[in-house]
């Protein structure tokens, strides 16, 4: 087991890659402490977590509102004993061009985006160098390294994730804290349906227009994501510090995320 009796903190894991972390996690040995807003979503995972014989519980909250993340954080130490991986990985998407994103969009994409991601890592910090050591792995976006029309908030927002990351990591090298992120391309996901919905056509088609311009011709399961997460989480990736780590079907080597 590669995380066995990690106490490890996922956002986000009602859904998406999150939950695919929270399951991999779990069955890799890990005491997972799941976050989301869904309770519904978040007990379906929490018992299917727990009849595979995986270690879980889950806590509600919007990472958007004051002390939440800190709390977050209190809460694994508290159920725990300590806090030995954070992924934060809670994130949103708005689609719109530069000069219709609102300031609402503009400030919800900051607020969980960004701000949660650096109050979580910092609470999480504390705590790890406390105890002697951790590792914060971030989901950002290949959308952090790449422009993409129609997606200036969310791109800002990676983009900024990404920088978070490698000074983070810097700072904390001699705590024994490692500090990485996985940069996932086009995953099905809620979020990649919401916004292929948000486009003309039939969704399915959208499917299949969008993998037809991916170097590797399809879109990423959760899982695949998820796989690269627990590599950075676990001690197998002690080497890596303020690495961004693409998982995007060869998106970056075209130096952008469009046909080849
Ligand atoms: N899918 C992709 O193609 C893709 C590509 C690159 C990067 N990513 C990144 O991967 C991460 C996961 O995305 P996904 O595709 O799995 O998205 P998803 O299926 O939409 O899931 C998003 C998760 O974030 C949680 N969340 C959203 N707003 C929240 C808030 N205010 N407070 C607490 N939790 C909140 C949601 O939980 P509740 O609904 O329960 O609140 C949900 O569990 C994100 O950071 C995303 O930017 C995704």
């Amino acid at each position: 087991m590669r995380l066995k009796d990690k106490a490890t903190l996922i956002t986000g894991a009602t859904a998406g890659i999150g939950e695919a972390c929270a399951k991999l996690f779990a069955r890799e040995g890990a005491k997972v402490l799941m976050s989301g807003r869904d309770q519904a979503r978040g007990d379906a995972v929490l018992e299917a977590i727990r009849q595979a014989g995986g270690t879980a519980e889950f806590v509600t909250g919007d990472l958007r509102q004051d002390g939440v993340c800190d709390k977050l954080v209190a809460e694994t130490v508290a159920r725990y004993g300590r806090i030995d991986v954070l992924v934060n990985n809670a994130g949103i998407l708005y689609s719109a061009p530069a000069a219709e994103t609102t300031d609402e969009q503009w400030s919800d994409t900051f607020a969980v985006n960004v701000t949660a991601v650096f109050q979580l890592a910092r609470a999480a910090l504390k705590a790890m160098i406390a105890q002697g050591g951790g590792s914060i792995v971030n989901i950002a976006s290949e959308s952090g390294l790449n422009g993409e029309p129609g997606l200036t908030a969310y791109c800002a927002s990676k983009g900024a994730v990404v920088q978070m990351t490698k000074c983070m990591a810097l700072d904390h090298i001699g705590d024994n804290v490692r500090i990485n992120s996985v940069c996932p391309g086009e995953t099905r996901t809620k979020m990649i349906d919401d916004w292929l919905e948000s486009l003309d056509g039939d969704i399915e088609d959208n499917v299949n227009e969008l993998a037809k311009i991916l170097p590797i011709r399809r879109l990423a399961r959760p899982e695949e994501v998820a796989y690269a997460a627990l590599f950075l989480a676990s001690d197998e990736s002690s080497y890596c510090v303020g690495t961004n780590l693409s998982c995007d079907g060869g998106n970056a080597a075209t130096g952008g995320p469009y046909p080849v």
